[in-house]
C-alpha cells in the first residue's frame, strides 16, 4: 500500500501537513480605494483564505460580510465589533490622508490605492507575513520586517511616507500586532472552524475532446478534468505507461461551486493517437487513477455516427410513409 502510495505522494504539488491542509496556507485581505475627485470615493475590501474568498467588506453599511458558517473563525463578536470600528477609522483616515496628498501635489486624482496584507503558515507555525501598497496600479512600499520601504517606482512621496512611518516605533508595533500576531490567530481558528469544508474530497470527471486543428496531418487531443477539490492534481497524456512529455497542462482554473477545472493538451500526428490514454491522479481517487483512451473516444463517436444517423433515417421514412398513409 505504501509503495502504491509513494510515487502519488511524490507527484502531488506541494506537502501535506498533519490535519491534511495544503502547505502553505495563508490568509490576506485586499483593499482597493479609488478616488474620483474630493468628494468622490469608493472602498472595496476582501479577506481570503489562499484562493478562497471569505469575507467582504460592504461600504454602505460599514461592515464586515461574512461569506461562509466559518468565516468568523473563532474570534468573539466583541473582537468583530472592534474590528469593524478600527476598519471604519482606517478608511476615513487613508481617505483624509489622500486628499491631503492630493492638496500638496503628491498624488492627483483620479487616484487608485490598492492594498494587501496578510500572513502564511507552515507546519503549524507564522512562515511569512506582508502589506504591500501600490498607487495608480504600481508598487509604492513594502512593509519587510515591520519597517517601511519605499519602491523605487513610488518616487520622492513614497520615500517620504516610509521615513514618516519609521520614526515611531508604535506603527512598526501595531503593524507586527495585526501581520504577524492576530493574522495568526484568526488563521488558525478559520482552518479549524472551517475544516469539515476545506477537508472535503470531490472526485474529477474527466473527458477528451478534439482542439482546433494545429496544422495539417496534425491532431490536437484535449483532456478535461473539472469538478475536482483539492486544488492539487496530476494529469498526464500517455503511451502506455510511458509520460508524454510533451503534454501542455493549463492553468487550474475555478469552477463557481469552488471546485477546480484543468485541461492537458498533446499535439501528435493524426496516425499515432491511437493508443494514447489520458491519465488523472487525485487525492479523492485514492488511488483509482481516471484513465481515458483516446481510441475509445474516438469509437464513442463512431458509435453514436453508427446508430444516430440510421435511426435519423428512418424516422425521417416513417414521417414521410405516414403522411402518405394520411394524405390517401
Ligand atoms: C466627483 O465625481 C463624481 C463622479 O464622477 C461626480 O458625480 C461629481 O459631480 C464630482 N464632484 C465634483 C465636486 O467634481
Amino acid at each position: 500500500m505504501l509503495f502504491l502510495l509513494l510515487p502519488l505522494l511524490a507527484v502531488l504539488p506541494g506537502g501535506e501537513n498533519a490535519d491534511g491542509f495544503e502547505e502553505p496556507v495563508s490568509f490576506h485581505v485586499i483593499k482597493i480605494s479609488s478616488f474620483y475627485n474630493d468628494s468622490w470615493e469608493r472602498n472595496l475590501g476582501s479577506g481570503w483564505l489562499g484562493d478562497l474568498q471569505t469575507h467582504t467588506w460592504d461600504s454602505k453599511s460599514s461592515t464586515i460580510i461574512f461569506l461562509w458558517p466559518w468565516s468568523r473563525g473563532n474570534f468573539s463578536n466583541e473582537e468583530w465589533m472592534e474590528l469593524e470600528t478600527l476598519l471604519r477609522i482606517h478608511f476615513i483616515v487613508v481617505s483624509e490622508a489622500v486628499h491631503r496628498r492630493v492638496s500638496e501635489l503628491a498624488f492627483q486624482y483620479p487616484c487608485e490605492i490598492q492594498v494587501t496584507a496578510g500572513c502564511e503558515l507552515h507546519s503549524g507555525k507564522l512562515s511569512g507575513s506582508f502589506l504591500r501598497v501600490a498607487y495608480q496600479g504600481l508598487d509604492y512600499t513594502s512593509f519587510p520586517n515591520n519597517s517601511c520601504v519605499p519602491s523605487p517606482l513610488g518616487g520622492d512621496a513614497a520615500k517620504r511616507a516610509c521615513k514618516a512611518f519609521n520614526q515611531d516605533q508604535h506603527n512598526k508595533d501595531e503593524l507586527h500586532h495585526f501581520i504577524s500576531d492576530t493574522c495568526l490567530r484568526f488563521l488558525l481558528g478559520l482552518l479549524d472552524a472551517g475544516k469539515a469544508y476545506l477537508q472535503r474530497q470531490v472526485k474529477p470527471k474527466a473527458w477528451l475532446s478534439r482542439g482546433p486543428s494545429p496544422g495539417p496531418g496534425r491532431l490536437l487531443l484535449v483532456c478535461h478534468v473539472s469538478g475536482f477539490y483539492p486544488k492539487p492534481v496530476w494529469v498526464m497524456w500517455m503511451r502506455g505507461e510511458q509520460e508524454q512529455p510533451d503534454t501542455q497542462r493549463g492553468d487550474v482554473l475555478p469552477n463557481a461551486d469552488g471546485t477546480w477545472y484543468l485541461r492537458a493538451t498533446l499535439e501528435v500526428a493524426a496516425g499515432e493517437a491511437a493508443d494514447l490514454s489520458c491519465r488523472v491522479k487525485h487525492s479523492s481517487l485514492e488511488g483509482q487513477d481516471i484513465v481515458l483512451y483516446w481510441e475509445h473516444h474516438n469509437s464513442v463517436g463512431l458509435i453514436i455516427l453508427a446508430v444516430i444517423v440510421p435511426l435519423l433515417l428512418l424516422i425521417v421514412c416513417l414521417a414521410l410513409w405516414f403522411r402518405k398513409r394520411c394524405s390517401h
